[in-house]
């Protein structure tokens, strides 16, 4: 009753009902009407439905439950593919004047690299400039493809729709285009009569359409030519008989033709449905196999190699591949996972167009393929990319952006390629600076892949496959502010405490402290905030035992708390390292590590530091990049002000909703926890609120020692109306049975 798109809603159920039942043709045809008979019947609550019923074209509705019943959705498919099988048909037949047999087959579908940002891509000159030369490259061959391909241009907000499950798109582009010279002469495919003839404007201009009717034997047929010069078009009557071979149009030039370069978009139609003249030219990918079915290949007329679309692997094969030759212990995200070709902002489009509203990626911090920062990058890498040993600007450039956000105390750089290697290179200087290995650590803490971050993360260590904390290593218990081993007003010093007792076991085993390395909130461990005073407190006992104090800003620094630019500002401290990675490049592999003057005196003992890419020009100038475009834009104000409306939102609906125990975190790092009555972990819920949550289009991600908390933090230019969309599909999967219990 309350869908958005009730013919996707009524498929599912008859796709069930057909599996144990057959529906024969017959009883199809009629299904239609029936249904709307019967909510005639219960009129007064499904006036609604109805309304959006009739909405529907009947036709349409018939040939999708066809293809619910593993039909062909056109009942004509089967006599149509025998008749062009067996007819010959040539490109000379279409485009009379050109004399080219090779078909060049241009990949414009989403992931396309020929296309470029969505700047690019929008950009209709730089397009004409792309092709023209292209064809330069290869004068013998027609530019042509498209047929079922998704296409990039088509996923922009102006196709969009609200289905049943989320926001949708029409990419899949259900015709075949030619790109040909401007005025190049299009033929009627086939004899038959002009049944449209119009210059196309829907919410934008398409050039001159022509669509005829072919009768063929006991059956008909349409073709559609697009993107033509209006005046070519307007000759044409409607009514009118055509030959095959007969001029009907002459392809029109930009901006006549709507959109990318001068072409011809061909398209064969076994239905022309109850559209006059807007027959649609892409659908939606969730209708493609409708589609498909009542708009077939234009390639099976000419059968010709390198004119139909590039074929992709399925995601199960490319599943396939991975679990054979992909190391076992990388996993995939999601009980279906997904397909990621293209990135925008703070969306990832997967192969079909389906756009997904990222809230989890903090790596892509300015958003997805942020224009400015593809740019700089793309520049740099023409012009030079070499190590640090040679005098470069770049990295000075950097380094004193990134000086600016730090207190003085913090003023010497190293330039590694990731957030593990950053803290290895830390764990190293604390070696050096203070000569001791011995280090405490949060219980939950997560600082890296690497043997040695391995071993001060107790995530790893004393998660699955872990073998328990090495002996250099000291765990405190999480310092939890909401549900941790101590609760109460003093609890910061009850965790204080667990310090003090690590420092003294140390000290029994006649060893010194090396430092404490923590996050200013633990990301791994759920989103986990650490009581008001504690990292001052621990930070003073441990400078008072000689340990240096590691703050592990991979995860929160650069704006993303929101009050501050980095997270150990919250505290009020001021740490003798940080450790930076994931958002500072965007994507791209930076890592740094900041520390006092006097701990970089004792690290360069002579033994000399080199790392053959970090501080690179090319990294160095996309990480500068991102500094600035945090500024420019103001975005740790906006982490700030969108951060708190989310966490707002999200508090009211922990008030209506049981099973919401906990809403925390800071800006847009933010952690929601799941917990029944009992305070138990409810971690299928959480797991199941993320795959629904995907069903509708929203990423997330679930984390912390139980798999019970959804991890919020996404890229830094997520707006208010971002929040809302999440809002509304997380209210409602919270009304769902599974999680509803509560
Ligand atoms: C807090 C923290 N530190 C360090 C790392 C390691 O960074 P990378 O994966 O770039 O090596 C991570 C990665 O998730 C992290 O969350």
């Amino acid at each position: 009753m309350n869908l958005n798109d009730p013919l996707s809603g009524c498929i599912d159920i008859l796709e069930g009902y057909n599996q144990n039942r057959k529906i024969k043709d017959n009883e199809l045809k009629l299904l239609y009407n029936l249904i709307a008979m019967r909510l005639v019947i219960s009129v007064k609550s499904a006036w609604n439905l109805l309304y959006k019923w009739s909405e529907i074209d009947s036709e349409f509705a018939y040939y999708s439950f066809r293809k619910a019943c593993s039909l062909d959705a056109h009942p004509g498919k089967k006599k149509f593919d025998k008749w062009a099988k067996k007819n010959r048909f040539f490109i000379g037949d279409l485009l009379p004047k050109i004399n080219k047999t090779k078909f060049y087959n241009l990949d414009l579908s989403i992931g396309s690299n020929w296309l470029g940002t969505r700047n690019e891509i929008e950009d209709l000159d730089f397009f004409q400039f792309k092709i023209e030369k292209l064809q330069k490259t290869i004068p013998e061959y027609i530019i042509s493809g498209g047929y079922l391909e998704p296409r990039s241009i088509y996923s922009s907000n102006t196709y969009e729709k609200v289905g049943n499950e989320g926001e949708e798109n029409r990419t899949i582009h259900l015709g075949l285009d030619f790109w040909v010279p401007v005025g190049t002469k299009v033929s009627s495919i086939y004899d038959g009569e002009i049944v449209a003839a119009v210059n196309d404007k829907g919410n934008k201009e398409y050039g001159g359409l022509v669509i005829i009717k072919h009768c063929v034997e006991d059956f008909e047929f349409f073709t559609l030519y697009g993107h033509n010069s209006v005046d070519s078009v307007l000759k044409n009557k409607i009514g009118s008989k055509v030959k095959r071979g007969e001029i009907i149009a002459e392809v029109a030039n930009y901006p006549e033709n709507g959109n990318w370069a001068p072409h011809l978009h061909f398209q064969i139609m076994l239905s022309m449905l109850n559209f006059k003249v807007d027959y649609p030219g892409v659908c939606y990918s969730k209708q493609e196999d409708v589609w498909k079915d009542i708009c077939p290949d234009p390639n099976i007329l000419f059968k010709k190699k390198g004119l139909s679309s590039i074929t992709n692997q399925t995601n199960t094969q490319i599943i396939d591949y991975r679990k054979k030759h992909i190391g076992k212990s990388l996993k995939l995200h999601y009980n279906k996972p997904i397909r990621i070709v293209r990135g925008e902002g703070v969306y990832l489009i997967d192969h079909k167009g389906n756009k997904y509203l990222d809230t989890v990626n903090n790596v892509a911090h300015v958003g997805h393929e942020n224009e400015e920062v593809v740019s700089v990058g793309k520049s740099q890498m023409s012009v030079l990319n070499t190590n640090s040993r040679y005098l470069h600007e770049n990295i000075n450039h950097l380094t004193k952006e990134i000086l600016s956000t730090l207190p003085n105390e913090l003023n010497v750089v190293h330039y590694v390629n990731s957030g593990s290697e950053a803290n290895e290179l830390a764990i190293r200087m604390m070696k050096a600076h203070t000569g001791n290995n011995d280090i405490i650590v949060s219980q939950h803490g997560y600082h890296g892949n690497t043997n040695i971050c391995v071993d001060i993360s107790s995530y790893k260590f004393d998660g699955k496959g872990g073998s328990g904390a090495p002996e250099n290593t000291h765990v405190i218990p999480i310092p939890n502010n909401f549900n941790g081993k101590y609760n109460g007003d003093t609890k910061e010093d009850k965790y204080v405490n667990e310090v003090r007792k690590q420092i003294k076991k140390i000290k029994l085993k006649k060893r010194g402290l090396g430092g404490f390395i923590i996050e200013p909130i633990i990301s791994c461990g759920g989103q986990v905030e650490l009581p008001k005073g504690f990292l001052k407190k621990a930070y003073k006992e441990v400078r008072k035992n000689g340990g240096v104090c590691i703050s592990d800003e991979v995860q929160v620094g650069c704006g993303r708390m929101g009050k501050t630019f980095w997270g150990f500002q919250e505290h009020n401290v001021i740490p003798d390292i940080i450790t930076v990675g994931k958002p500072i490049g965007n994507g791209h592999p930076v890592g740094v590590v900041v520390c006092t003057k006097e701990i970089a005196e004792s690290f360069a003992n002579g033994m000399e530091f080199f790392n053959t890419f970090g501080g690179n020009p090319v990294s160095c100038s996309i990480a500068l990049e991102v500094l600035k475009t945090v500024k420019k834009k103001n975005l740790q104000k906006n982490a700030r002000v969108v951060g708190d409306y989310f966490k707002k939102e999200l508090k009211k609906l922990a008030k209506e909703n049981r099973i919401i125990a906990d809403v925390r975190g800071q800006g847009l790092f933010l952690g929601i926890e799941f917990l029944d009555y009992d305070n138990k972990p409810q971690s299928e819920e959480a797991q199941y609120i993320i795959n629904r949550l995907k069903d509708f289009g929203i990423l997330s991600s679930v984390d912390g020692p139980f798999n019970n908390v959804i991890k919020i933090k996404p890229p830094l230019i997520f707006s208010k109306s971002n929040c809302d969309l999440f809002l509304k599909y997380f209210k409602k999967i919270l009304r769902e049975d599974f999680v509803a219990k509560y």
